[in-house]
């Protein structure tokens, strides 16, 4: 962890516009500065810096973050790596870690901790070139890539190369093989004392000694956006097990953001529009192979959230295209359910579902490379493989099959980002379960279940729409700080997740007497805990004017009129669903009254223009 406060010292130093100029040209615009977003595909620019918040927001994507988001996002670069780049911009030391949990050996001094990640990058790229030089002079291993169908030229754009067999091959190539770095980016493996007893590991003098972790394995280097490499896969040339070995995770791979074969296919993303997702190494490498090459595969199996932002900002159309087993399905069903979160109304992700026993690979292999782009035109919509999935084992001809598949359906379709095509499914499934869309709505509304059961506690789960307005409101607060103090808080309840975030923001910004924090600082300093989930979103596009106080302001004063409105309507609702069963007492009287001219003056002020 580095400490809160040195965060805050860089992000008061550095100077966002002169960050993304570094990247982006910008132009100057009224008090901000604007371009063409970066994180996706766009005509005109609704990527926006703002100076005085050091911050940066598309409102297009919704992209945004201060100083430090930015290089991440930009430069594929871990928090870490993030800050350390900016710090050595304007010449400040990026204050190290101790080492925690790690065990020292007795005797051994502290190392120098946390060794810039400079140098792990630099051995794993003398890695690669080591690897690439092994499989010049390895016939089986070139025999290998021949027989799949590889030229010299695709294993070169890959920088695919050979680890040979032996212990420690890597000796070759570093000299000082007892180097720490080389285990901590995952090259070289230290025997582990409660495995002494396993058969794995070389034994010199009765002593076990490390060892390199690929052995006789074809390597498949994998490199970020930035174009560094961060860590392989290996495949076994025969059979053997593991099929595929791969880095663990380092300080400079993690595994759960990373897309292999991205920088490669960059350019035929941005060409094509289009970023196929594949399951394995050996799929992109042959699907390039027959010149499709806007393939990336997601390291491992699971597609997770992390891995479906990524994509969006690499192309407006997604297409899934897993292997025709049953592992492939349920790899294509893991990502749909972790991209709902994250859909748009403007981007289009599809599924693609090969021929049983067939990958991409065996499939291109086959058939050609027209065929495959063929297979991708007629991909299945997100929307009809969800619908698809879920009518698969039930008779929708029946009350109970309908009724069931409202009820697996209601999970999925309320977690939609994407307000459009959640629309689209309300209606999809109010005709498929024989009902109406309002309904449907009615049914997946938490007020329905309130009518149901009164009294229910007064914050029995809230709509989605309110969560929204929540969302939008502590979003908003972050990036004028000076709504703080017209936040209601009464209407955030501190046992609710959004209520205490907007506590806890308010107080952070109430804190901070000279008001000389940024929203940069703001987000940096709630990166990691409950609230940032709050912060996240693209949930401001609405706004009329970018960054434009006035306009802020009045955005977040609707927004708090509708939430109150709803509070006093769902509390009415209560005591109306009482009085239906017993009578009120004279103080819930007293308060229905109350509330509902409450009521009538907020509406009133609502619908007033401005
Ligand atoms: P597959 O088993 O489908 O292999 O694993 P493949 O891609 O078809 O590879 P070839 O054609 O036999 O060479 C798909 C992906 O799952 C991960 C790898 O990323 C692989 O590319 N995997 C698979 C592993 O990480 N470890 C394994 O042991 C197997
Ligand atoms: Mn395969």
């Amino acid at each position: 962890m580095i400490p809160d406060s040195f965060i805050q010292d860089l992000l008061a130093r550095v100077d966002i516009v002169d960050v993304v100029e570094r990247y982006v040209p910008l132009k100057k615009g009224g008090a901000n500065y604007s371009a063409r977003c970066p994180f996706h595909n766009e005509k005109s620019p609704s990527f926006t810096v703002s100076p005085t918040k050091q911050f940066y927001y598309c409102f297009g994507c919704g992209a945004k973050g201060s100083a430090i988001g930015f290089v991440m996002e930009y430069a594929g670069l871990g928090f870490r790596e993030a800050v350390q780049e900016l710090a050595s911009g304007i010449g400040l030391k990026v204050p190290e870690d101790e080492p925690s949990g790690r065990v020292r050996e007795a005797g051994q001094p502290y190392e120098k901790a946390a060794a810039g990640a400079a140098d792990l990058y630099e051995l794993m790229t003398q890695a690669v070139d080591f690897y690439r030089n092994e499989l010049k002079k390895s016939s089986r291993a070139i025999e290998y890539l021949k027989g799949r169908g590889l030229t010299g030229e695709i294993a070169a754009r890959f920088r695919i190369g050979y680890a040979p067999d032996g212990w420690t091959p890597l000796a070759q190539a570093f000299p000082d093989y007892q180097s720490k770095l080389l285990v901590d980016c995952g090259l070289v493996k230290e025997p582990e004392e409660e495995e002494s007893t396993k058969s794995d590991g070389q034994r010199i003098d009765g002593q076990k000694k490390r060892y390199d972790r690929f052995r006789d394995r074809i390597m498949f280097p994998i490199i970020n956006q930035r174009g560094q490499v961060i860590g392989f896969g290996g495949r076994v040339l025969d059979k053997g097990e593991p099929k595929y070995l791969n880095s663990p995770e380092t300080p400079i791979f993690d595994k759960g953001r990373e897309l292999y074969g991205l920088p490669q296919a960059r350019l035929a993303i941005r060409e094509t529009g289009t970023v196929v997702v594949v399951e394995g190494y050996m799929d992109v490498v042959a699907l390039a192979q027959h010149g499709v090459a806007n393939c990336v595969a997601a390291l491992g199996t699971a597609t997770t959230p992390a891995h479906v932002q990524k994509l969006m900002k690499q192309a407006d159309r997604i297409v899934f295209c897993f292997d025709g087993d049953t592992a492939g399905r349920k790899a294509a069903w893991r990502a749909l359910e972790n991209s709902l979160a994250h859909l748009a109304d403007d981007r289009l992700l599809s599924f693609v579902f090969l021929p049983q026993g067939e990958d991409p690979d065996s499939f291109v292999r086959k058939n050609g490379n027209t065929a495959f782009i063929e297979l991708q035109k007629n991909a299945t919509p997100l929307s009809q493989y969800l619908l698809d999935h879920l009518s698969e084992n039930i008779n929708l001809k029946t009350p109970e099959g309908r009724s069931q598949l409202l009820h697996t359906a209601k999970p999925l379709i309320l977690q939609i980002a994407a307000p459009g095509l959640r629309l689209q499914l309300f209606k999809r499934v109010a005709e498929l379960a024989g009902v109406s869309q309002n309904e449907v709505e009615q049914l997946y509304s938490a007020r329905a279940n309130v009518a149901v059961r009164p009294p229910a506690p007064a914050r029995a789960g809230r709509r989605a729409p309110v969560a929204r307005n929540f969302h939008q409101l502590l979003q908003l607060v972050a990036l004028e700080p000076a709504l703080a103090k017209r936040l209601d808080l009464e209407l955030f309840d501190r046992d609710t997740e959004a209520g205490g975030a907007a506590h806890a923001l308010v107080e952070w910004i109430t804190n901070d007497e000279d008001s000389s924090h940024t929203p940069a600082m703001l987000f940096e300093h709630f990166r990691g805990s409950a609230v940032e989930s709050f912060l996240g979103g693209n949930e401001l596009n609405s706004l009329r004017d970018k960054f434009d106080q006035a306009d802020m302001e009045r955005d977040f004063d609707n927004l708090q009129l509708a939430l109150r409105s709803t509070r006093y309507q769902e509390e009415m609702d209560e005591l109306l669903a009482k009085a239906a069963n017993a009578h009120l007492s004279a103080e819930e009287d007293r308060r229905f009254m109350q509330l509902s001219r409450e009521l009538q003056s907020l509406k009133s002020t609502q619908s007033s223009p401005n």
